[in-house]
């Protein structure tokens, strides 16, 4: 088959040639007597010009309309002087046609491709092929695709070998629901669709794969919010023989790459790393967005005998007075102020103080309740030099914590203060490997139950799980997580004895989780690695507002897929098949 040229890529080099192209039809002008078609395909466009000389090319010109699709055969020549279009690669040139055939009309489009802002996202998924034909769209997909190549070479240069793991397997807890697909020829038994290949990862490991990587899709039934979807690709990879250390320094090596393509090689990044506890106290979060300043300070000492009830009793209740310094004070009028406190309750706080210092002397509510001590050593331990507004949020450590956390993020938003095109990668480390799960009245994995324990908190087990430390690590690139792994428990008896702490029944442990139990004893390596949310990072790298905008065909927040209207009822010989029965009833 001969080389097709495409229109977006035909520039002064092809003058004087007589060449032929297929496209879509993306506008056409009459001016004066002459027709002008923009052809479009998916690498740009490019000018087609009908003369009136030929009658009968002219008038099958004139019956073209937007989305036509046509091949023309014609002639390059440079565009007269002072017609020039600076603005598209092809616009020093232009195709004097000489053949035309209409190869398929279009029916009027229920939005031009060109004008994307003014269409709404529905609209956008239902018609997602005309959304494709939209070159921001396109290049998405192109960058998407071209990116996965340079991971896949990454991984292959560095000896990892790619793996493809079942879609059709078994329960692998990660913290959703599963999807279920019915077995027919195994009727009342259903397969569950991956939350990820954590399971199949491992045995590969226990195989002697030794280095594992898949570029590849995962399921997960959960509420979806603008960074998740139900079907979501991971850059998943496990090695064995590995510390934490070996698995963070890949992953940076990877990110670099990744960063240095999209970047033509300008960029290099940098990676920060933070404790889970450093985290919630300076931020508030285990995601900490670290593209902007004012961490949190605990300044419960500097209140520790105040005639202020409020903080008085918080701190006598072992509570402590978290504090961040904002420093545009007169951005904030008394009605945003208002808004915070608003904001703050309903994030579930029960307020939140705050005051304004103008460089010698604080302003608020509260501040007749301090004494000049108090107010000097709060100026004096926070370095204030005039001009900052304060909010305050006393309590538990954690809460007191989030919520200033939460308040720092919309901060930041509302003030501007996030640059584009900055990227700050933060590893967040030592974890708790357990945490109470008040829904479930019982201690659930803080990552998933076959991350590691901490070889020296191996003794709290027993007394003290919610004090185990784990070895896992998360990388969160600006307050997104980004990836999450961990070295995995390789000894049989260590990881039975966590289902048990989990609460998992001896039948449980067997019925789910007994073929992990039974690899596990036939000489498991020490392993670990890590998954990346691949969708994430294409939307964190082209500034999406949502990990739709980086997917062919996504669902809607409520996973639905516009284009085809799944999910779908089916028909009942489906079903009896099945041997399922629907019961709406109940
Ligand atoms: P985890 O559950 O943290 O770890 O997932 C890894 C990364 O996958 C992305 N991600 C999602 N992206 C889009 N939509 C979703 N619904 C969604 N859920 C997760 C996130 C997340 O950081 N098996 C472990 C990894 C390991 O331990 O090696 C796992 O899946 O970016």
């Amino acid at each position: 088959m001969q080389k097709r040229l495409y229109c977006g890529q035909i520039n002064s080099s092809h003058i004087g040639n007589e060449i032929c192209l297929y496209g879509w039809v993306h506008s056409r002008r009459d001016h004066g007597g002459v027709i002008f078609v923009d052809l479009r395909d998916r690498e740009g466009v490019v000018q087609i010009v009908f003369q009136p000389e030929d009658k009968e090319l002219f008038s099958k010109a004139e019956k073209l309309r937007s989305e036509y699709v046509i091949k023309i055969c014609g002639i390059v020549r440079r565009r007269p002087e002072g017609t020039e279009n600076t603005k598209i690669p092809t616009g020093e040139v232009e195709i004097l046609c000489k053949d035309l055939e209409i190869i398929n009309t279009s029916k009027v489009l229920p939005f031009e491709v060109t004008e994307y802002a003014e269409v709404s996202e529905e609209l956008r998924l239902k018609y997602r092929y005309l959304d494709i034909r939209r070159q921001e769209m396109l290049n998405m997909l192109k960058l998407r695709s071209s990116l996965m190549a340079v991971i896949r070479n990454f991984f292959v240069n560095e000896g990892f070998i790619e793996v493809e793991t079942p879609f059709l397997t078994k329960s692998t807890p990660e913290g959703a629901r599963d999807f279920l697909v019915p077995s027919r020829l195994n009727p009342g038994t259903f397969y569950a669709l991956p939350q990820s290949p954590q399971l199949f990862k491992q045995i590969l490991m226990i195989a002697g794969v030794d280095k594992y990587f898949q570029i590849v899709r995962c399921f997960r039934d959960e509420d979806l919010r603008a960074d998740r979807q139900p079907e979501f690709t991971q850059i998943d990879y496990e090695l064995s023989f590995v510390t934490e250390d070996d698995v963070m320094s890949i992953t940076e090596s990877l990110l670099s790459k990744i960063f240095e393509y999209i970047s033509g090689g300008s960029l290099k990044i940098q990676f920060y790393r933070i404790s889970y506890q450093q985290a919630i106290s300076r931020y508030g979060t285990d995601k900490p967005d670290l593209r902007y300043g004012f961490e949190i300070n605990n300044v419960t000492d500097v209140f520790i005998n105040t005639e202020f009830k409020v903080f008085r009793n918080i701190i006598s209740n072992h509570g402590e007075v978290n504090v961040i310094v904002v420093p545009q004070g007169e951005f904030f009028t008394r009605q945003m102020i208002d808004k915070y406190i608003e904001f703050a309750k309903s994030c579930g706080g029960e307020g939140l103080a705050w005051m304004k210092y103008d460089g010698e002397k604080f302003e608020s509510n509260i501040v007749k309740f301090f004494s000049e001590k108090e107010l000097n050593n709060l100026s004096q331990r926070l370095n204030l030099k005039g001009g900052e507004i304060l909010f305050f949020s006393a309590g538990e450590h954690k809460k007191s914590c989030e919520l200033l956390g939460l308040v720092r993020q919309k901060v930041a938003k509302e003030l501007n203060l996030i640059k584009k095109d900055e990227y700050k990668f933060v590893w967040v480390v030592d974890f708790p490997l357990f945490e109470f799960s008040e829904e479930e009245n019982r201690l659930v994995s803080v990552h998933h139950p076959f991350t590691s324990p901490k070889q020296e908190d191996l003794q709290l087990l027993d007394e003290n799980p919610s004090e185990v430390r784990s070895r896992a690590y998360d990388i969160v690139l600006n307050g997104i997580e980004l990836g999450g792994g961990s070295i995995r428990i390789h000894d049989p008896n260590l990881q039975r004895k966590i289902f048990r702490i989990l609460n998992l029944d001896e039948q449980e442990i067997n019925d789910r989780f007994g073929f992990l139990l039974e690899a596990l004893s036939y000489g498991a390596p020490p392993h670990g690695g890590i998954a990346l949310g691949f969708d994430r990072l294409l939307a964190i790298i082209t500034n999406s507002e949502s990990i739709r905008d980086v997917i062919a065909f996504p669902k809607t927040q409520k996973g639905f897929c516009l284009l085809t209207g799944a999910p779908s009822e089916v028909n009942k010989r489906q079903l009896d098949e099945l041997k399922i029965k629907l019961n709406f009833d109940e």
